[in-house]
């Protein structure tokens, strides 16, 4: 089972776009996908509109006791774990068990679930806390989204420098060009410069409105319209991003 986590500590670059219309793209290809909303603004739960169990809360994420909580969608192939507001706590959680607990705490949580899913992919919120460094340590690929600016850039060599600190090099990393607007001058130039760099896919998202609208329609791009330019775009990014994995 591998674990693909989205992430960047800057909010609102399409983190969230990217892993709800990449686990579909996933389970389309045939695996069985299990995606992990981690972010307490429960947007990737709202996009599939499911909540989540009564039961469930962030002291039993982190023991591993999810299987109970894990919710079907409407897409063969594809599960969702709800996010709880209560995970904003997992910070302050993460501090108390690491001081009991040598390694990461994070390896055991999916480990009750590993022969069900070929796949998780986990939607992070944005900012770098403990909880990032818990997930950076354990994904096995981070897809980082890259709108082509300079904020963008400097999030994307934060996380490259992160990387370093916490000693597992840069080759988990692939970014990827998002909310793409080639008509802007500063997006072809941003992009012309950054491009060379081995870090980046090939695949861009460009910025459409079909991906605002996963608001409205409450499900992947391509649920919506098959053959959209978003969805063939998704669709696209994925086979890379699973190409050079
Ligand atoms: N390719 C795109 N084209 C147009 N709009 C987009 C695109 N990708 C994302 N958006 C819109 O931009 C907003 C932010 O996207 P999203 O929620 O995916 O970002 P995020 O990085 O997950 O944000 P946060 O850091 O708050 O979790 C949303 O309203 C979303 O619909
Ligand atoms: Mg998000």
């Amino acid at each position: 089972m591998d674990i693909i986590a989205i992430y960047s500590n800057k909010g609102g670059v399409g983190k969230t776009a990217a892993a709800v219309n990449l686990a579909y793209e996933a389970s389309r290809s045939g695996m069985a996908v299990l995606l992990c909303d981690m972010d307490s603004q429960g947007a990737a739960s709202y996009y599939f509109r499911v909540r989540p169990k009564k039961k469930f809360s962030d002291k039993k994420f982190l023991q591993g006791d999810i299987n109970d909580f894990i919710r079907g969608t409407d897409f063969d192939g594809l599960d969702l774990l709800p996010a709880l507001f209560s995970f904003r706590h997992l910070d302050l959680r993460l501090d108390k068990m690491e001081k009991r607990k040598n390694g990461s705490v994070f390896d055991t949580v999916f480990k009750t679930i590993a022969g069900e899913y070929d796949l998780v992919i986990l939607d992070c919120p944005p900012n770098p806390t403990l909880l990032t460094e818990h997930i950076v340590r354990t994904a096995d690929i981070l897809v980082t989204p890259v709108i082509p600016t300079t904020l963008s850039i400097l999030a994307l060599q934060q996380l490259l420098k992160l990387t370093v600190e916490l000693k597992i090099g840069h080759r988990k990393i692939k970014a990827f060009f998002s909310m793409v607007e080639r008509r802007k001058n500063l997006h072809s130039a941003t992009i012309e410069q950054y491009k060379k760099y081995p870090v980046f896919m090939k695949t861009e998202i460009p910025f459409l409105a079909e991906v605002e609208k996963m608001g409205i329609n409450r499900q992947p791009v391509g649920a919506a319209a098959r053959n959209s330019a978003s969805a063939l775009a998704y669709e696209r990014l994925w086979q890379e991003i699973w190409q050079r994995s």
